[in-house]
């Protein structure tokens, strides 16, 4: 036994290479028995502490033993046998079959903001050409847009978001001038949760020959989509939200036709096939025809294998069961909040088209003696060993609870019994 980890369960002593095959064998029952699934007994296959109500899986996504012990096994392999992690393209396959696309596609990124940066800077803009966002990107979505306007003096447009996706989306259709270039929008707002229409977005899109970019650093692992379906030219994600994989991993999707178009900054081993020094002058070879080619260098074997882990898992509980399992939970979540009546504002659409499994809110300051009752909430909550975010951004000062699936409806009564406590007690 390499590792010290171990826990107890009906009293006994679990160790680490006993804890492997129990995983598995939850995880092989629940693989079986796909219908009936018991979220309780899945909870197990966290080693997140009971003693934390984690409902802020839209920052950071909890990782499960699975994952975890894949990347640990990963590390120690590498180390005992001086083995270089070359890479496969496992993770892209799997990944794209996962998303709808082709496994030539996509890139291994670190992260969402990665994505974007290379996506931004590799599309052809000059000055005065228009860029759309929302008023609720992360600073993950805009920074990279915001800093070509500033280097490049591009122009950045902002529509709001409505309640409605009928109306969002006209907001966004009044915001398109002839000048409009790109239009780069989150799939679910890190803000308050609300599923953007993105497939009617991409479609407006290509009608004025505009360019459709998505953020998606939540749906992954929340809600099942395709991308050829959504028909989006660009879309980043991560894996390291919704779908459960190690800190640090994410992707990115170049539609095939638009990869020789779109400018490569960096390169290194992996973005080409030879380059030959000896040459007179010295010479690079083509660069791969794949989106991986802006995966370059040496990477983190562990990481892929531990993120490769994370998308096998979610097949083997299904995407259909998670999704309708954290859907369920948004919705429980939404509607015990929208019985506290006028105390809350309630920020996520109702409409079943438009949410999913983040919620947000604000207390209303009208029905609290609270001073800033928002940001107070979040605090107040963590004091009882909760975490759940304050979305301070942008002045949308309000309260975002995420619903994963290893969350429980006893968790989220807990979240309203202490709001009620705080805010109105
Ligand atoms: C909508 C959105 N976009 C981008 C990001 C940035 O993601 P990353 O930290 O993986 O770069 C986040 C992170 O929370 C996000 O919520």
């Amino acid at each position: 036994m390499h590792r010290k980890s171990f826990l107890t369960l009906g009293g006994s002593l679990i160790t680490a290479g006993s804890l492997k095959s129990l995983h598995t064998n939850i995880l092989d029952r629940t693989f079986n028995n796909k219908t009936d699934l018991n979220w309780e007994m899945i909870r197990t296959l966290f080693p997140l502490k009971r003693d934390v109500t984690f409902l802020n899986n839209g920052t950071m996504g909890i990782t499960p033993y699975a994952v975890l012990e894949t990347v640990q096994d990963e590390f120690q392999r590498i180390a005992e046998t001086a083995q270089y992690p070359h890479h496969t393209d496992e993770l892209e396959s799997l990944l794209a079959k996962t998303i709808g696309a082709d496994a030539n596609e996509i890139a291994i990124t670190k992260n969402v903001s990665e994505g974007i940066n290379h996506i931004c800077w590799g599309l052809d803009l000059k000055k005065g050409d228009e860029v759309i966002l929302t008023k609720h990107e992360h600073v993950g979505g805009c920074a990279a847009w915001l800093y070509r306007a500033k280097k490049d003096g591009i122009v950045i447009k902002t529509f709001d978001l409505a309640f409605t996706a009928a109306q969002s989306l006209e907001n966004l259709n009044a915001a398109i001038t002839k000048k409009t270039k790109v239009i780069a929008v989150p799939h679910i707002p890190c803000t308050i949760g609300q599923v953007l229409p993105v497939k009617e977005i991409c479609s407006l899109a290509k009608s004025k020959n505009i360019v459709s970019c998505i953020d998606g650093a939540h749906p992954l692992g929340m809600v099942q989509f395709n991308v050829k379906d959504i028909g989006c030219d660009y879309y980043a994600g991560c894996l390291h939200k919704w779908m459960l994989g190690p800190i640090g991993t994410g992707w990115m999707y170049i539609r095939k036709d638009l990869l020789a178009e779109t400018k490569i900054t960096h390169v290194a081993a992996y973005s080409m096939d030879t380059f030959n020094m000896n040459a007179n002058p010295p010479q690079l070879g083509d660069l791969i025809d794949k989106t991986s080619r802006y995966c370059y260098g040496t990477f983190s074997g562990p990481l892929f294998k531990g993120a490769l882990k994370s998308l096998q898992m979610y097949h083997q509980i299904g995407g259909e069961n998670i999704e309708n399992r954290v859907k369920f939970l948004g919705g429980y979540l939404q509607n015990s909040l929208l019985e506290i009546g006028d105390g809350i504002e309630m920020l996520t659409p109702t409409e079943s088209i438009s949410r999913a499994a983040q919620i947000g809110f604000k207390i209303n300051p009208s029905k609290t003696k609270k001073e800033k009752p928002n940001i107070g909430f979040a605090n107040y909550a963590r004091s009882k060993g909760m975490i759940l975010r304050h979305v301070g951004e942008n002045d949308i000062d309000c309260v975002r609870v995420s619903t994963h699936y290893y969350n429980s409806t006893d968790e989220i009564d807990l979240c309203i019994k202490l709001l009620k406590e705080y805010a109105f007690g």
